[in-house]
């Protein structure tokens, strides 16, 4: 009975996190492609690793030649901050050279920002 009454409680503990939106990984992971074209692990990547992107401070990797413009941007990637980059990338960091100009449906943003919060 104890077991079964924790589990209620994770299970609604679960439901009260998940974000108002209905975001979807799984399309969010059909889109990725487009990303992983320049996010790699390799070494010549033209972007940096996404790899546990969210709750990353900007510019934050080591190995990667960030632009002076995301340098200076001092964000912290969150599932908020992630999507208004990825709907305007100009608009979020103004003179950032991440040659992608932003998705026009907002909600291929926020699919793919689902997907981010599954790369580990
Ligand atoms: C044509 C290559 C290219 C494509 C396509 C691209 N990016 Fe980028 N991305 C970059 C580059 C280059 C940077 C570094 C920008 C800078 O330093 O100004 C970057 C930076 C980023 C950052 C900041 C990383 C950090 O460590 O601060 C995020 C987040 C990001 N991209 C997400 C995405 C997502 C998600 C997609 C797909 C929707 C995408 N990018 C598509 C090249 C690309």
């Amino acid at each position: 009975m104890r077991l079964m009454l924790s589990g209620a409680i994770a299970g609604s503990l679960l439901m009260a996190g998940a974000p108002a939106f209905a975001a979807d990984a799984n399309h969010g992971k059909t889109l990725y492609p487009a990303c992983a074209a320049c996010h790699t692990e390799k070494p010549d990547a033209l972007g940096p690793s996404l790899k546990g992107i969210v709750g990353r401070k900007s510019a934050s990797l080591e190995d990667f030649r960030y632009s002076p413009a995301m340098k200076r941007a001092n964000l912290t990637w969150d599932e908020a901050t992630l999507r208004d980059y990825l709907k305007d990338p100009q608009g979020k960091v103004k003179g950032n050279r991440m040659p992608f100009s932003g998705f026009a449906n907002a909600a291929d943003a926020d699919d793919v920002v689902a997907y981010l919060v599954t790369l580990k």
